[in-house]
Order: C-alpha cells, then structure tokens, then sequence
C-alpha cells in the first residue's frame, strides 16, 4: 500500500460538503482556499453529489474528492487518513442530517466517519430552512457540538431557495474563509484577554433550615453565557445560585463561586466587580427576604405569618461603582406591557445592554432551553433576537458586549 500522506507543509483542510442546495457555494470557497495556499481534501456526502459535482471539486482541490469510505485508491482507511492529517475540518453546507450525525457519534459515511476519526478543531457553517433551523433539534445538537469545543457558524438571515426568506442561509464565502483565517492562525475570539463576571440562577432566601423563599429560575441562561464567553476567549468568574452547574461541563472551565442568598450574591460579586471589563447579571435575585427561623417551623404551632423585606438592588450597587470603560448588562423578567416595563427599568438601572424576557410566552425564559429576547441598548434602541436555544442567544448578547468594550465604553 503506498501512504497517501501528500508531500506539503501547507495546513490541511477537509472540506466537507453535505447535501443541500448552498453546496453550490462550497465551490466558491474551495477555490478561496486553495488560492490561499491552503491543501484541501474535499468530502462530499452522497447527497451532496447530487448538488454539485464530484469533478468540479475533484478539478479545484489539492486531490481529488472523495465521496465514499470504500474503494478509494490511495488507502483503504481514508476517514482515519483524512482525520489525522487535517489541521481543520470545515463543513460547508452542515445540513441538520450531518449536524445530527457527529453530536451523535454517528459513521455511517465518510464525512462523518472523517469528523470521529479526527482531534483537529471543526468548523461546522449550517444552512437550511428556517424552519429546520429553529427546530430545537437542531439547536440541540448544535448546542452538544459547542460544548464539545466545536465552532459553528451562524448562518445569515436573506432569501433561501423556493422563494422564502429567513435565517438559514450558508454564509458568504469569503466570511466563511476569513473564520478559517483565523481559526487556522490562533483562534482569538472577541472576549480574547478579557474578564468577564456573570451571575446565574435564582437566589434561594431561607424561611428557616429547611424552607426557602425562590423563583423559577434555573440558571442556563447564566450557565450558557459563562460556556459561550469563555469559548470566545474570555476568562470568566460565574456566581452561580443554580445547581445546574454542577452537572454541566461549564465548571471544567470557568471559575465558579456558589451562592445561595440575595445577600450572599451582592457580596460575592460586589468584591470581584473591580477586577471584571464587563459584568452580565442574568441571575433572578430576590427582591423579598425573611429573618430565618433559626430551627424548623413545626405545623403544630400554627401558619406562620412571614414578614418579608425588601433585598438591595445588586445591579444598581454594580452600576453606581462601575469603572471607567467597564460594561454593565442587565436583564429584565416581565410579563406584560414588556417594552415599556423594559425601557423604564433600563433607564432606572442605567446598564449598557438590557435582556428583556417576556416570561410568560412559550418557550421563552425560566426552565425552557430555548429563548427569545428584546436588547435595549443605552438609547432604548430594541432589537429581538428570536426563539432559539440559550447558547445562541448568549452569543448576541456577547458579541455586543464585545464591541461595547472595543468601543471603550461606557
Ligand atoms: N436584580 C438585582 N438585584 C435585585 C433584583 C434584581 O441585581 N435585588 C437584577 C437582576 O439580576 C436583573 C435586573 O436586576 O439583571 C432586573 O431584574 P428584574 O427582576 O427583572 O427587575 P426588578 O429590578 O427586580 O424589578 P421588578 O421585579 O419590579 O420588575
């Protein structure tokens, strides 16, 4: 058998191409690639086949395409060849099919045989409709592939095929080739170089050892926001209230600091605001507390009448000790007349960025995975960031949090 390894020091890329209509774009960025200086193996599923030719990838590549684990000429294992020679994997079209397959573990064709038998890092740039797309599915999966340190590419919003309109589309070419730059050079993400601090969950206030006073709140949104911000490169600190964390991998990588109470979370982040460019308060605090019994309350001695009262306003404590250039974002819970409750309480807290959640629709807010929200920036400027999985929506939130701090704001 002679070894299929090329003889070439220029970074390897497998291209891989599944099967939907943008694949007719793949071969505009292979030949970007290839113009680069790059070597690139191109894989397209069978589907893709039907979409776009072999020859043309096989006539712009490095070598020529393969499309099956079987019957290949130059060595019998190509996925493991493939796999470990690559510097990176690109997947441009990701249908949800492929996306389906690597988040779980499937080998059923050479691409995704080749994304297993790989430690190189993979850029995933889904496409399809967006109904497929907003799919929780579909989110899911990728939502899995994130966490296992796969990059993916949000696809844009404009005309798809038949006709329609939406989110969904492959990315341009040449931004998917400038992603590959950088991936390709040192991924350094927006946050790259900065702390972030970041609450999460709902605060726990103690009626006595064994009752407590709390929210729906789970805490993946805060949870989600420490996992995405550390991805994009910063160092993050979370003062979690949740007991999500600890299932999760987000402790593997982020300074985790436990809290129960309001008070203890005032305190907690109070002490490490200073040292944070930027702090996301996505936790649901208390606004009400109790004095604690100090032993259990017993039936038998009657409904006790609890006196609540009210616990101090972390975010406005935050705000009102900001430092130069720090960004400060809030979040806001309603359920009804959410713009205007929103624009009131962006300008009460004064914070940079306000997350609104309408709590009371479907799939939005506590104990959902998905979400939808409102940013109100400074000047009440709203944008909605619609349905989709906590992950998703953590990247808006941080990709303007980014460009806050590189504007040096306040
Ligand atoms: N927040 C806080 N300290 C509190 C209450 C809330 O820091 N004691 C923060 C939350 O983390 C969130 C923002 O303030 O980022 C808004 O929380 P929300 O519950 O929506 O608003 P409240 O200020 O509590 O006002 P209301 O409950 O009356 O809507």
């Amino acid at each position: 058998m002679h070894s299929a390894t090329p003889d070439t020091s220029s970074p390897r890329i497998v291209l891989g191409v599944a099967g939907g209509i943008a694949a007719y774009k793949s071969v505009e960025l292979l030949r970007r690639l290839r113009d680069a200086g790059y070597f690139v193996s191109p894989v397209l599923t069978r589907d893709a086949t039907r979409f776009v030719g072999e020859v043309t990838f096989s006539a712009l590549a490095s070598e020529p395409a393969r499309t099956s684990l079987y019957g290949d000429p130059t060595t019998p294992i190509p996925h493991t060849y493939l796999g470990q020679h690559a510097d990176l994997i690109v997947v441009a079209p990701a249908t949800a099919h492929l996306i389906a397959r690597f988040a779980m573990g499937l080998a059923d064709d050479l691409l995704s045989a080749t994304l297993l038998a790989s430690r190189a890092p993979v850029l995933l740039c889904p496409a399809m409709h967006t109904e497929m797309w907003e799919q929780p599915s579909v989110q899911e999966n990728l939502a899995v592939l994130r966490r296992r340190g796969v990059l993916v590419m949000e696809p844009s919003t404009g005309p798809l095929a038949g006709g329609d309109v939406g989110a969904g589309r492959l990315p341009e070419p040449d931004d998917i080739f400038a992603l590959v730059e950088h991936v390709i050079h040192g991924y350094r993400g927006p946050l790259s170089g900065r702390r972030l601090l970041i609450s999460a969950g709902g605060t726990r206030e103690a009626i006595d050892p064994v009752r407590v006073l709390s929210n729906r709140s789970s805490g993946r949104q805060g949870l989600a926001l420490a996992e995405v911000a550390q991805r994009l490169g910063a160092s993050v600190t979370l003062v979690s209230a949740s007991s999500l964390d600890l299932a999760l991998d987000v402790v593997r990588h982020v300074d985790v600091v436990h809290v129960e109470s309001a008070a203890q979370m005032r305190e907690e982040l109070l002490e490490r605001a200073e040292q944070n460019d930027a702090i996301i308060m996505a936790a649901a605090v208390s606004d009400f507390t109790v004095d604690p019994a100090p032993m259990k309350l017993k039936k038998d001695d009657g409904v006790p009448t609890l006196t609540l009262m009210a616990t101090p306003d972390i975010l406005s404590d935050l705000v009102a000790r900001r430092r130069d250039g720090q960004v400060i974002v809030g979040f806001a819970a309603e359920t009804n007349d959410v713009l205007a409750n929103a624009v009131a309480k962006l300008q009460r807290k004064g914070v940079d960025l306000l997350v609104v959640n309408d709590v009371s629709a479907p799939g939005v807010g506590f104990e959902h995975s998905t979400n939808e929200v409102i940013i109100l920036d400074k000047n009440a400027e709203s944008s909605t960031v619609t349905l989709r999985s906590k992950e998703a929506i953590s990247y808006e939130i941080l990709t303007r949090v980014a460009s806050l701090l590189n504007q040096g704001a306040p």
